[in-house]
């Protein structure tokens, strides 16, 4: 299963309404070519004061088994059963503090934009991406000697589309529904807090 467009209430860019968060890998591994775009268009993304304070650490399990089963081992028990098929898992750090040594408050924001467009150029790949934070950030920072500045906000799968019939039973139904949101009433307010839009 490739596609599960979301119901959108209007027509929006297909690149958008197409991106989902499939859990049907396949084993196949991503090339090198693939993972220096979607790093590229990651790296295109816009930052306050064009401060680029994210940082992807990358692990391929066809290149570096020992510390992709590092990186995996800190996912959530859940998360490691869906993706145990997934090549290649990269992890979203960021600088936490501005090159004054202030707090960078954008530096999630940031991060989030970066990690959409590489989630967006995957699905323009045809590649699956699925963003997670459902893992142990401190035995991740443990792990790979994290700077005390820099934080790790979340890990993604990426991989090819698999057989969605190998997931277990509860997930294959996931897999399948239909993708939800809150109404965009509820989401957008025009002038003012809770004024309608
Ligand atoms: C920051 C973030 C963390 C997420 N963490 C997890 C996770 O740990 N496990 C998981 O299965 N899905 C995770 N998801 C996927 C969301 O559940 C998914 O994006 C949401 O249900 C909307 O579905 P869609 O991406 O297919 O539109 C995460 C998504 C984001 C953006």
């Amino acid at each position: 299963m490739t596609n599960k467009p979301a119901p959108t209430a209007v027509a929006i860019h297909e690149l958008i309404a197409g991106r989902w968060s499939p859990r049907a890998y396949s084993s196949e591994p991503v090339s090198r070519e693939h993972l220096h775009q979607v790093l590229e268009a990651a790296r295109w993304a816009p930052s306050s004061y064009n401060a680029q304070p994210w940082r992807f650490l990358v692990f391929d399990r066809s290149v570096d088994e020992v510390s992709f089963k590092q990186a995996f081992a800190t996912l959530v028990p859940f998360n490691q059963g869906w993706n145990a098929p997934a090549p290649v898992l990269i992890a979203v750090t960021t600088h936490t503090l501005t090159n004054k040594g202030e707090v960078n408050r954008c530096a999630p924001y940031d991060a989030g934009a970066a990690a959409m467009a590489l989630v967006l150029q995957a699905h323009a790949l045809g590649l699956a991406a699925h963003q997670m934070s459902g893992f142990d950030p401190n035995a991740f920072r443990t792990a790979f000697k994290l700077p005390n500045d820099v934080d790790v906000i979340a890990i993604i799968s990426l991989g090819h589309y698999g057989e969605v019939d190998k997931l277990d039973p509860v997930l294959r139904e996931r897999e399948k529904s239909v993708r939800q949101r809150l109404p965009l009433a509820e989401i957008a307010y025009g002038g003012g807090w809770k004024k309608v839009f």
